[in-house]
């Protein structure tokens, strides 16, 4: 199968969060299946020209009754099987894309040329097909800056090369639509009956998601709880009404992991490996976390580790709000060691470094840092993602992986992947709490760390159990070409 995917982010090219790693780990892992799959990014202006090969000649894309030029880049996407490489095209446009930030900077979150900007980016998918003389049997696009690719595909570009050509879309997170004022419609080319027909249409403003949803032959997200709770109108965003009219084409396919990046055997970023086998190494990597963020060197003091972005999607409120967040009190009343690895919202990073300043069981680094992370989903205890909403999530699979038992809310793909503990019988691979409230998570703190003094040998049967499940890419990957094939044939009978 022919498969392009296009997108707004992708490792190791640009990254704002688990979407960019999704992009790239399902295509290499396609390409395994033995698909030929392309990518289309941004040429963000962070991603260096000299690293890549131009092809010759400009791409012109029509839009808002003008035409956009850019230039078009390539290379290989790293991690490629030699004999069917994942091919990467960058599209350059200057004025959309060669500033800093990928949908925004901290002194403007949300560029205001963004619909302009993935408008652009979603059409010059197809001139791209185009110019490679390559057409692709699915389009497939994530999240709302590449919705609208199904959405052209529909009413604008079915036809020629494009005639047996379906479209997938894949929710990454529905909290965030692409909503904007419908002036911007313009530079679509599309036609008001379009607007008004295809859901484009919300409150009188321009919602591209919600266009694409209802536009693309198939939509799926990231696991199958997510799935389920989307429909209802407690995790919908306002969309579940979409996603239920939609029941038949829409689908939860688990994240997998990249293995060659995650794995406690060869990760190069910890000090020491180790395996279910041998968990040896384990201990070295706690003490060099420990050690790397100032905490004295306590083999025997459960170690609670984050890795998140700061953002009210995570819960961070209900761990970090000021006079009312659960961290002060989990680490004043336990005997625990809890570090912190993030960046978001200002308020939560002062809070969070004012905290730092004042327990001296509580560490953190504010920032973004690979290292880092490697670091403490592999030498923690525990790891905390008391997500508000998560689609799949991939740091508990991370944890899991590494030994690390996860504390998390009973949501998403948090209870896709995590069994809770059962102290009777000692089954399980983590710890499940359902309410998001401060005092909910200092409980479910407070029982892990109750089980690690008290119940260790358990503790230590669930690590081995969770090591032991597998989060590869492979199922998932097939359930895709599950999907995509499905499309096809509905597509071909509808012909
Ligand atoms: P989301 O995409 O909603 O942030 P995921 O769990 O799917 O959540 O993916 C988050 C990804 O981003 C993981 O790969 C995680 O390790 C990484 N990440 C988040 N914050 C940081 C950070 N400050 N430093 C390094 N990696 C981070
Ligand atoms: C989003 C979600 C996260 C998911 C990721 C990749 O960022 O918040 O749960 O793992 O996309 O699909």
């Amino acid at each position: 199968m022919k498969i392009l995917m296009a997108a707004s982010e992708a490792v190791p090219f640009a990254k704002t969060g688990g979407l960019a790693d999704v992009v790239s780990a399902l295509s290499l892992a396609l390409a395994k299946l033995g698909h030929e799959v392309r990518i289309a990014l941004p040429r963000y202006y962070s991603i260096d020209r000299g690293q890549l090969t131009q092809i010759e000649g400009p791409l012109g894309v029509p839009m808002g009754g003008r035409e956009e030029w850019s230039a078009i880049y390539t290379t290989e996407l790293p991690g490629s099987i030699k004999k069917n490489p994942v091919q990467v095209y960058f599209i350059d446009h200057e004025q959309f894309f060669g500033r800093d930030g990928i949908y925004g900077v901290p002194w403007e979150p949300d560029f205001l040329d963004n619909p302009r900007r993935f408008t652009f980016l979603s059409r010059a998918v197809f001139q791209l097909c185009r110019k490679l003389n390559w057409y692709p049997d699915v389009l497939h696009a994530h999240d709302w800056p590449t919705a609208l690719v199904p959405v052209f595909l529909k009413y604008r570009e079915k036809s020629e090369g494009f005639v047996n050509t379906v479209s997938a879309l894949t929710i990454h997170n529905l909290g965030y639509q692409g909503i904007y004022n419908k002036d911007n419609f313009f530079y679509t080319n599309l036609g008001w009956d379009v607007f008004y027909n295809t859901g484009f249409d919300d409150w009188n403003m321009m919602n591209l998601l919600k266009a694409g949803l209802n536009s693309a032959d198939k939509i799926n997200t990231v696991s199958p709880n997510y799935a389920r709770e989307t429909q209802t109108q407690t995790h919908g965003f306002r969309l579940d009404g979409v996603l239920r009219y939609r029941s038949v084409d829409y689908t939860g396919i688990l994240n997998g992991i990249d293995t060659e990046v995650w794995n406690p055997q060869s990760d190069k970023f910890i000090p020491a490996n180790y395996s279910a086998g041998d968990m040896s190494g384990k201990a070295k990597v706690k003490a060099v976390l420990q050690k790397e963020f100032g905490l004295p060197v306590e083999p025997d003091i459960p170690l609670v580790g984050m890795v998140t972005r700061l953002t009210e999607q995570k819960g961070v409120g209900e761990v970090f709000g000021p006079a009312y967040g659960s961290a002060w009190s989990i680490c004043r009343d336990m005997r625990i060691q809890f570090v912190l690895l993030g960046s978001g919202e200002a308020w939560c990073e002062n809070e969070i470094k004012s905290l730092s300043s004042r327990l001296p069981n509580f560490k953190a680094q504010i920032g973004y840092s690979e290292k880092i992370s490697h670091l403490i989903e592999a030498g923690s205890d525990f790891f905390l993602m008391p997500s508000r909403y998560e689609p799949s999530g991939l740091n508990q699979m991370y944890s899991l992986t590494y030994g690390t038992l996860p504390i998390v809310r009973n949501t998403g793909g948090l209870a896709d992947t995590v069994q809770n503990f059962n102290q009777e019988t000692g089954a399980g691979t983590g710890f499940m709490f359902d309410d998001l409230t401060p005092s909910a998570i200092y409980n479910t703190v407070g029982w892990a760390v109750w089980a690690y003094y008290n119940k260790r040998s358990q503790i230590e049967a669930m690590r081995l159990r969770g090591m032991k499940q597998n989060f590869s890419w492979e199922s998932s990957a097939q359930q895709y070409i599950a999907m995509y094939e499905q499309a096809l044939n509905t597509d071909a009978l509808r012909q």
